[in-house]
Protein backbone atom coordinates (compact mmCIF):
# COMPACT_ATOMS: atom_id res chain seq x y z
CA UNK A 1 0.00 0.00 0.00
CA UNK A 2 1.28 3.57 -1.03
CA UNK A 3 2.20 5.89 2.02
CA UNK A 4 0.88 8.98 0.86
CA UNK A 5 3.05 11.12 3.74
CA UNK A 6 6.88 9.17 3.11
CA UNK A 7 5.61 9.74 -0.94
CA UNK A 8 5.82 13.46 -0.13
CA UNK A 9 9.22 13.25 2.26
CA UNK A 10 10.85 11.14 -0.77
CA UNK A 11 9.62 13.91 -3.32
CA UNK A 12 12.34 15.32 -5.20
CA UNK A 13 11.40 18.96 -4.72
CA UNK A 14 10.27 20.10 -1.53
CA UNK A 15 7.35 21.26 -1.20
CA UNK A 16 5.43 23.48 1.90
CA UNK A 17 3.30 20.57 3.45
CA UNK A 18 0.42 22.66 5.34
CA UNK A 19 -1.22 25.95 4.32
CA UNK A 20 0.61 27.70 6.89
CA UNK A 21 4.18 26.71 5.55
CA UNK A 22 2.87 27.45 2.32
CA UNK A 23 1.52 31.22 2.77
CA UNK A 24 4.56 31.78 4.58
CA UNK A 25 6.31 31.07 1.51
CA UNK A 26 4.34 32.91 -1.03
CA UNK A 27 4.31 35.67 1.28
CA UNK A 28 8.19 35.80 0.47
CA UNK A 29 7.87 35.63 -3.72
CA UNK A 30 4.93 37.51 -4.08
CA UNK A 31 4.80 41.67 -3.98
CA UNK A 32 2.46 42.84 -1.07
CA UNK A 33 -0.70 43.97 -3.28
CA UNK A 34 -1.38 40.64 -4.85
CA UNK A 35 -0.23 38.68 -1.42
CA UNK A 36 -2.63 40.86 0.63
CA UNK A 37 -5.61 40.66 -1.86
CA UNK A 38 -5.41 37.07 -1.81
CA UNK A 39 -4.49 36.53 2.40
CA UNK A 40 -6.66 38.93 3.63
CA UNK A 41 -10.19 39.28 4.74
CA UNK A 42 -13.14 42.18 5.05
CA UNK A 43 -12.57 44.76 8.36
CA UNK A 44 -10.74 43.50 10.90
CA UNK A 45 -10.99 39.40 9.70
CA UNK A 46 -13.06 38.06 12.55
CA UNK A 47 -15.08 36.27 9.62
CA UNK A 48 -11.63 34.86 8.04
CA UNK A 49 -10.86 33.81 11.69
CA UNK A 50 -13.92 32.00 11.98
CA UNK A 51 -13.97 29.95 9.19
CA UNK A 52 -10.78 28.49 10.46
CA UNK A 53 -12.05 28.36 14.73
CA UNK A 54 -14.81 26.73 13.27
CA UNK A 55 -13.34 23.29 12.48
CA UNK A 56 -11.11 23.15 15.59
CA UNK A 57 -14.66 23.11 17.60
CA UNK A 58 -15.17 19.31 16.08
CA UNK A 59 -13.25 16.70 17.00
CA UNK A 60 -13.45 13.23 16.20
CA UNK A 61 -14.23 10.65 18.11
CA UNK A 62 -12.75 7.39 15.76
CA UNK A 63 -13.96 3.73 15.15
CA UNK A 64 -11.49 0.91 15.27
CA UNK A 65 -11.14 -2.95 13.43
CA UNK A 66 -13.47 -1.80 10.18
CA UNK A 67 -11.12 -3.00 7.84
CA UNK A 68 -10.26 0.65 6.16
CA UNK A 69 -8.16 -1.18 2.91
CA UNK A 70 -10.21 0.01 0.62
CA UNK A 71 -11.17 3.13 1.49
CA UNK A 72 -13.94 4.68 -1.31
CA UNK A 73 -13.41 8.65 -1.23
CA UNK A 74 -15.81 9.32 -4.36
CA UNK A 75 -18.57 11.30 -4.01
CA UNK A 76 -21.80 12.07 -6.27
CA UNK A 77 -22.94 15.63 -7.44
CA UNK A 78 -26.07 15.73 -9.82
CA UNK A 79 -25.73 12.38 -11.46
CA UNK A 80 -22.05 12.24 -11.71
CA UNK A 81 -19.06 10.53 -9.91
CA UNK A 82 -15.83 12.32 -8.43
CA UNK A 83 -13.12 10.48 -7.18
CA UNK A 84 -12.96 13.18 -4.02
CA UNK A 85 -14.83 14.95 -2.33
CA UNK A 86 -13.09 18.41 -3.37
CA UNK A 87 -13.75 21.27 -6.06
CA UNK A 88 -12.18 23.91 -6.81
CA UNK A 89 -14.01 27.41 -5.80
CA UNK A 90 -14.39 30.33 -7.68
CA UNK A 91 -11.75 32.38 -7.46
CA UNK A 92 -11.16 35.36 -9.71
CA UNK A 93 -7.96 37.05 -12.00
CA UNK A 94 -5.64 33.81 -11.43
CA UNK A 95 -2.84 36.23 -13.54
CA UNK A 96 -2.30 37.98 -10.55
CA UNK A 97 0.14 34.93 -9.50
CA UNK A 98 1.02 33.51 -12.76
CA UNK A 99 0.81 34.23 -16.27
CA UNK A 100 -0.96 31.02 -17.32
CA UNK A 101 -3.22 31.75 -14.51
CA UNK A 102 -6.76 29.89 -15.20
CA UNK A 103 -5.16 27.57 -17.65
CA UNK A 104 -2.51 26.10 -15.20
CA UNK A 105 -5.12 25.63 -12.48
CA UNK A 106 -7.32 23.82 -14.92
CA UNK A 107 -4.97 21.31 -16.25
CA UNK A 108 -3.81 20.80 -12.81
CA UNK A 109 -7.94 20.31 -12.08
CA UNK A 110 -7.98 17.54 -14.81
CA UNK A 111 -4.79 16.08 -14.04
CA UNK A 112 -6.76 15.38 -10.18
CA UNK A 113 -9.93 14.41 -11.63
CA UNK A 114 -11.61 17.72 -9.64
CA UNK A 115 -14.50 19.27 -10.32
CA UNK A 116 -12.92 23.21 -11.52
CA UNK A 117 -15.66 25.69 -11.05
CA UNK A 118 -14.23 29.20 -13.13
CA UNK A 119 -14.99 32.85 -11.84
CA UNK A 120 -16.68 35.43 -13.73
CA UNK A 121 -13.88 38.13 -13.10
CA UNK A 122 -10.94 35.23 -14.19
CA UNK A 123 -8.18 36.48 -16.67
CA UNK A 124 -8.46 33.99 -19.13
CA UNK A 125 -12.09 33.20 -21.16
CA UNK A 126 -14.20 30.39 -20.48
CA UNK A 127 -14.24 29.38 -24.11
CA UNK A 128 -10.11 29.14 -23.63
CA UNK A 129 -10.25 27.20 -20.21
CA UNK A 130 -12.76 24.89 -21.96
CA UNK A 131 -10.36 24.63 -25.22
CA UNK A 132 -7.64 23.78 -22.55
CA UNK A 133 -9.88 20.90 -21.03
CA UNK A 134 -12.71 19.85 -23.53
CA UNK A 135 -13.52 17.21 -21.21
CA UNK A 136 -12.49 17.60 -17.86
CA UNK A 137 -15.79 18.63 -15.48
CA UNK A 138 -16.12 22.73 -15.54
CA UNK A 139 -18.87 24.41 -13.80
CA UNK A 140 -18.73 28.46 -13.90
CA UNK A 141 -19.11 30.76 -11.36
CA UNK A 142 -21.40 34.18 -12.49
CA UNK A 143 -21.95 37.13 -10.90
CA UNK A 144 -24.80 39.13 -11.42
CA UNK A 145 -24.56 42.14 -13.25
CA UNK A 146 -26.39 45.95 -13.44
CA UNK A 147 -26.95 45.05 -16.82
CA UNK A 148 -28.59 41.54 -16.62
CA UNK A 149 -28.59 40.55 -20.02
CA UNK A 150 -24.66 40.43 -19.61
CA UNK A 151 -25.42 38.05 -16.96
CA UNK A 152 -27.56 36.09 -18.89
CA UNK A 153 -25.11 35.78 -22.11
CA UNK A 154 -22.05 34.79 -20.19
CA UNK A 155 -24.80 31.98 -19.02
CA UNK A 156 -25.51 30.95 -22.28
CA UNK A 157 -22.08 31.12 -23.61
CA UNK A 158 -21.11 28.91 -20.70
CA UNK A 159 -23.57 26.08 -21.31
CA UNK A 160 -22.17 25.97 -24.77
CA UNK A 161 -18.92 25.80 -24.42
CA UNK A 162 -19.88 22.80 -22.03
CA UNK A 163 -19.97 23.63 -18.71
CA UNK A 164 -21.86 21.33 -16.51
CA UNK A 165 -23.61 23.87 -13.92
CA UNK A 166 -23.93 27.86 -12.77
CA UNK A 167 -23.19 28.79 -9.31
CA UNK A 168 -25.01 32.06 -8.36
CA UNK A 169 -22.51 33.80 -6.08
CA UNK A 170 -24.97 35.72 -4.14
CA UNK A 171 -22.77 37.64 -1.46
CA UNK A 172 -20.75 40.52 -3.60
CA UNK A 173 -23.64 42.46 -4.13
CA UNK A 174 -21.20 45.38 -3.12
CA UNK A 175 -17.72 45.28 -2.30
CA UNK A 176 -16.39 44.46 1.20
CA UNK A 177 -14.64 46.75 3.02
CA UNK A 178 -11.32 45.36 2.40
CA UNK A 179 -8.25 47.08 4.45
CA UNK A 180 -5.49 45.40 3.34
CA UNK A 181 -6.08 47.13 -0.02
CA UNK A 182 -6.62 50.24 0.93
CA UNK A 183 -3.22 50.39 2.56
CA UNK A 184 -1.45 48.50 -0.33
CA UNK A 185 -3.54 50.52 -2.85
CA UNK A 186 -3.97 47.71 -4.60
CA UNK A 187 -6.98 46.63 -6.99
CA UNK A 188 -6.29 44.19 -9.48
CA UNK A 189 -10.14 44.94 -11.34
CA UNK A 190 -8.29 48.34 -11.96
CA UNK A 191 -5.24 46.33 -13.32
CA UNK A 192 -7.34 45.18 -16.00
CA UNK A 193 -6.81 41.35 -14.47
CA UNK A 194 -10.41 40.07 -14.79
CA UNK A 195 -10.92 40.56 -18.14
CA UNK A 196 -11.27 37.23 -19.51
CA UNK A 197 -14.84 37.05 -19.74
CA UNK A 198 -15.93 40.16 -20.87
CA UNK A 199 -13.24 40.82 -23.61
CA UNK A 200 -15.58 39.17 -25.90
CA UNK A 201 -18.92 38.99 -24.41
CA UNK A 202 -21.09 40.86 -27.62
CA UNK A 203 -23.51 42.19 -25.01
CA UNK A 204 -20.87 43.42 -22.52
CA UNK A 205 -18.52 44.93 -25.33
CA UNK A 206 -21.51 46.43 -27.31
CA UNK A 207 -22.10 48.93 -23.92
CA UNK A 208 -18.48 50.23 -24.26
CA UNK A 209 -17.22 53.30 -25.18
CA UNK A 210 -14.17 52.11 -27.21
CA UNK A 211 -11.59 48.86 -26.39
CA UNK A 212 -9.34 50.42 -24.03
CA UNK A 213 -8.29 49.41 -20.75
CA UNK A 214 -9.84 52.09 -19.02
CA UNK A 215 -13.49 51.46 -20.43
CA UNK A 216 -13.31 47.84 -19.79
CA UNK A 217 -12.32 48.70 -16.34
CA UNK A 218 -15.17 51.31 -16.14
CA UNK A 219 -17.63 49.05 -17.71
CA UNK A 220 -16.62 45.68 -15.32
CA UNK A 221 -16.96 47.97 -12.38
CA UNK A 222 -20.54 49.78 -13.28
CA UNK A 223 -21.80 46.04 -13.86
CA UNK A 224 -19.85 44.29 -10.68
CA UNK A 225 -21.76 45.04 -7.97
CA UNK A 226 -25.72 45.03 -7.97
CA UNK A 227 -27.19 45.61 -4.94
CA UNK A 228 -30.41 45.40 -6.83
CA UNK A 229 -30.49 41.15 -7.10
CA UNK A 230 -33.55 39.37 -5.49
CA UNK A 231 -35.31 35.82 -5.48
CA UNK A 232 -36.91 36.95 -9.45
CA UNK A 233 -34.14 37.17 -10.68
CA UNK A 234 -32.21 33.83 -9.62
CA UNK A 235 -36.33 32.28 -10.84
CA UNK A 236 -35.80 33.75 -14.09
CA UNK A 237 -32.12 32.57 -14.51
CA UNK A 238 -33.30 29.33 -13.68
CA UNK A 239 -35.80 29.54 -16.18
CA UNK A 240 -33.51 30.25 -18.68
CA UNK A 241 -30.81 27.49 -17.78
CA UNK A 242 -30.57 24.43 -19.31
CA UNK A 243 -27.82 23.14 -16.72
CA UNK A 244 -28.30 22.79 -12.85
CA UNK A 245 -27.77 25.84 -11.11
CA UNK A 246 -25.91 26.21 -7.48
CA UNK A 247 -26.61 29.48 -5.15
CA UNK A 248 -22.93 30.66 -3.51
CA UNK A 249 -23.00 32.52 -0.40
CA UNK A 250 -25.82 31.21 1.76
CA UNK A 251 -25.52 31.19 5.68
CA UNK A 252 -28.86 31.47 6.79
CA UNK A 253 -31.02 28.34 6.77
CA UNK A 254 -33.96 30.19 6.17
CA UNK A 255 -32.44 31.80 2.84
CA UNK A 256 -31.09 28.11 1.71
CA UNK A 257 -35.31 26.53 1.96
CA UNK A 258 -35.81 30.23 0.05
CA UNK A 259 -33.39 29.05 -2.89
CA UNK A 260 -34.97 25.56 -2.87
CA UNK A 261 -38.31 27.42 -3.22
CA UNK A 262 -36.83 29.30 -6.56
CA UNK A 263 -35.69 26.49 -8.27
CA UNK A 264 -32.12 25.60 -7.43
CA UNK A 265 -30.28 22.56 -7.40
CA UNK A 266 -27.50 23.15 -5.24
CA UNK A 267 -26.27 25.48 -2.61
CA UNK A 268 -22.82 26.15 -1.27
CA UNK A 269 -22.40 27.64 2.54
CA UNK A 270 -19.90 30.21 2.28
CA UNK A 271 -18.85 33.53 3.70
CA UNK A 272 -16.52 33.91 0.67
CA UNK A 273 -13.38 33.16 2.48
CA UNK A 274 -14.27 36.07 5.13
CA UNK A 275 -13.76 38.71 2.10
CA UNK A 276 -17.30 40.10 2.25
CA UNK A 277 -19.11 40.53 4.89
CA UNK A 278 -16.95 41.07 7.94
CA UNK A 279 -18.04 39.51 11.75
CA UNK A 280 -20.24 36.74 9.88
CA UNK A 281 -20.41 33.23 10.98
CA UNK A 282 -17.78 30.49 10.21
CA UNK A 283 -19.00 28.93 7.33
CA UNK A 284 -18.96 25.32 8.88
CA UNK A 285 -20.73 26.76 11.89
CA UNK A 286 -23.70 27.49 9.81
CA UNK A 287 -23.46 23.79 7.87
CA UNK A 288 -25.93 22.28 10.31
CA UNK A 289 -28.78 24.17 10.25
CA UNK A 290 -28.52 24.53 6.60
CA UNK A 291 -27.93 20.75 6.19
CA UNK A 292 -30.97 20.10 8.41
CA UNK A 293 -33.62 23.24 5.99
CA UNK A 294 -32.19 21.59 3.12
CA UNK A 295 -33.46 18.17 4.48
CA UNK A 296 -31.17 16.02 1.24
CA UNK A 297 -33.23 17.93 -1.46
CA UNK A 298 -30.41 19.36 -3.04
CA UNK A 299 -26.55 18.96 -2.75
CA UNK A 300 -24.83 21.29 -0.15
CA UNK A 301 -21.52 22.27 -0.27
CA UNK A 302 -19.08 24.47 2.16
CA UNK A 303 -15.96 26.38 1.41
CA UNK A 304 -14.22 28.48 3.73
CA UNK A 305 -11.09 27.36 5.92
CA UNK A 306 -10.66 24.07 4.43
CA UNK A 307 -7.34 23.99 4.78
CA UNK A 308 -6.45 20.31 5.94
CA UNK A 309 -7.95 17.09 4.87
CA UNK A 310 -9.29 16.82 8.20
CA UNK A 311 -11.12 19.97 7.88
CA UNK A 312 -13.24 17.91 4.74
CA UNK A 313 -13.83 15.04 6.77
CA UNK A 314 -15.52 17.17 9.44
CA UNK A 315 -17.17 18.85 6.85
CA UNK A 316 -18.46 15.58 5.33
CA UNK A 317 -19.68 14.47 8.45
CA UNK A 318 -21.52 17.20 9.29
CA UNK A 319 -23.37 17.09 6.06
CA UNK A 320 -21.45 18.48 3.60
CA UNK A 321 -21.81 16.35 0.35
CA UNK A 322 -18.64 18.36 -1.08
CA UNK A 323 -15.95 20.96 -0.29
CA UNK A 324 -14.64 23.73 -2.20
CA UNK A 325 -10.91 24.82 -2.03
CA UNK A 326 -9.71 28.51 -2.30
CA UNK A 327 -6.56 30.32 -0.94
CA UNK A 328 -4.40 27.27 -1.21
CA UNK A 329 -4.94 26.45 -4.60
CA UNK A 330 -4.12 29.85 -4.87
CA UNK A 331 -0.86 29.75 -3.32
CA UNK A 332 -0.06 26.79 -5.03
CA UNK A 333 -0.07 28.42 -8.15
CA UNK A 334 1.69 31.36 -7.24
CA UNK A 335 4.59 29.18 -5.84
CA UNK A 336 4.78 26.55 -8.55
CA UNK A 337 2.25 27.00 -11.56
CA UNK A 338 0.76 24.19 -12.33
CA UNK A 339 2.90 21.47 -10.47
CA UNK A 340 2.35 23.34 -7.22
CA UNK A 341 -1.57 23.67 -7.51
CA UNK A 342 -1.60 19.58 -8.04
CA UNK A 343 1.06 19.34 -5.15
CA UNK A 344 -1.66 21.61 -2.57
CA UNK A 345 -4.63 19.69 -3.97
CA UNK A 346 -3.46 16.08 -3.75
CA UNK A 347 -1.78 16.85 -0.01
CA UNK A 348 -4.95 18.02 0.71
CA UNK A 349 -6.46 14.66 -0.65
CA UNK A 350 -3.95 12.43 0.75
CA UNK A 351 -4.89 13.67 4.09
CA UNK A 352 -8.51 13.19 3.98
CA UNK A 353 -7.85 9.35 2.69
CA UNK A 354 -5.12 8.45 5.50
CA UNK A 355 -7.75 10.40 7.91
CA UNK A 356 -10.61 8.84 6.70
CA UNK A 357 -8.96 5.19 6.87
CA UNK A 358 -7.49 6.14 10.87
CA UNK A 359 -10.56 7.19 12.04
CA UNK A 360 -12.54 4.11 10.64
CA UNK A 361 -14.56 5.29 8.10
CA UNK A 362 -14.64 2.99 4.96
CA UNK A 363 -16.53 5.65 2.59
CA UNK A 364 -17.05 9.42 2.00
CA UNK A 365 -20.71 8.73 1.42
CA UNK A 366 -20.99 6.99 4.94
CA UNK A 367 -19.17 10.08 6.53
CA UNK A 368 -22.18 11.92 8.17
CA UNK A 369 -22.93 8.77 10.65
CA UNK A 370 -19.42 9.33 11.79
CA UNK A 371 -19.50 10.57 15.60
CA UNK A 372 -18.51 14.19 15.91
CA UNK A 373 -18.23 15.64 18.97
CA UNK A 374 -18.74 19.68 19.57
CA UNK A 375 -16.39 21.45 22.42
C1 LIG B 1 -12.33 34.49 -4.03
N1 LIG B 1 -13.66 34.06 -4.01
C2 LIG B 1 -14.46 34.27 -5.11
N2 LIG B 1 -15.74 33.81 -5.11
C3 LIG B 1 -16.53 33.96 -6.21
O1 LIG B 1 -17.68 33.53 -6.20
N3 LIG B 1 -16.05 34.61 -7.31
C4 LIG B 1 -14.80 35.11 -7.37
O2 LIG B 1 -14.39 35.67 -8.38
C5 LIG B 1 -13.97 34.96 -6.23
N4 LIG B 1 -12.69 35.48 -6.21
C6 LIG B 1 -11.86 35.23 -5.14
C7 LIG B 1 -10.56 35.68 -5.17
C8 LIG B 1 -9.67 35.37 -4.13
C9 LIG B 1 -8.25 35.83 -4.20
C10 LIG B 1 -10.13 34.60 -3.04
C11 LIG B 1 -9.21 34.20 -1.92
C12 LIG B 1 -11.45 34.18 -2.99
C13 LIG B 1 -14.17 33.26 -2.87
C14 LIG B 1 -13.91 31.77 -3.08
O3 LIG B 1 -14.72 31.24 -4.08
C15 LIG B 1 -14.19 30.96 -1.81
O4 LIG B 1 -15.48 31.27 -1.34
C16 LIG B 1 -13.19 31.22 -0.68
O5 LIG B 1 -11.91 31.44 -1.20
C17 LIG B 1 -13.18 30.01 0.24
O6 LIG B 1 -12.39 30.24 1.32
P1 LIG B 1 -10.85 29.76 1.44
O7 LIG B 1 -10.77 28.35 0.89
O8 LIG B 1 -10.04 30.72 0.63
O9 LIG B 1 -10.63 29.87 2.88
Amino acid sequence: KEDLLLKNIQGNKPFPICFEDLEKAVAERLPAGPYGYIRSGAGGEQSLRNNRSAFAKYSIVPRFLTDVSEPDTSIELFGKTYPTPFLFAPVGMNQMVHELGELAVVRAAQRLGMPYIQSTVSSYSLEEVAETVPDHTKWFQLYWSTNEEIAYSMAARAESAGFEAIVLTVDTVMLGWREEDVRNQFSPLKLGLARGNYMNDPVFTASLKDDSLESYVEGILANIFHPTLNWENVRELKRRLHVPLLIKGILHPEDARLAIEAGVDGIIVSNHGGRQLDGVIGSLDALPAIVKAVDSRVPVLLDGGVYRGIDALKALALGANAVCIGRPFVYGLAYDGEDGVYQVMQNLYSEFKVSMGLSGQRTAAGLPAMTLIRE
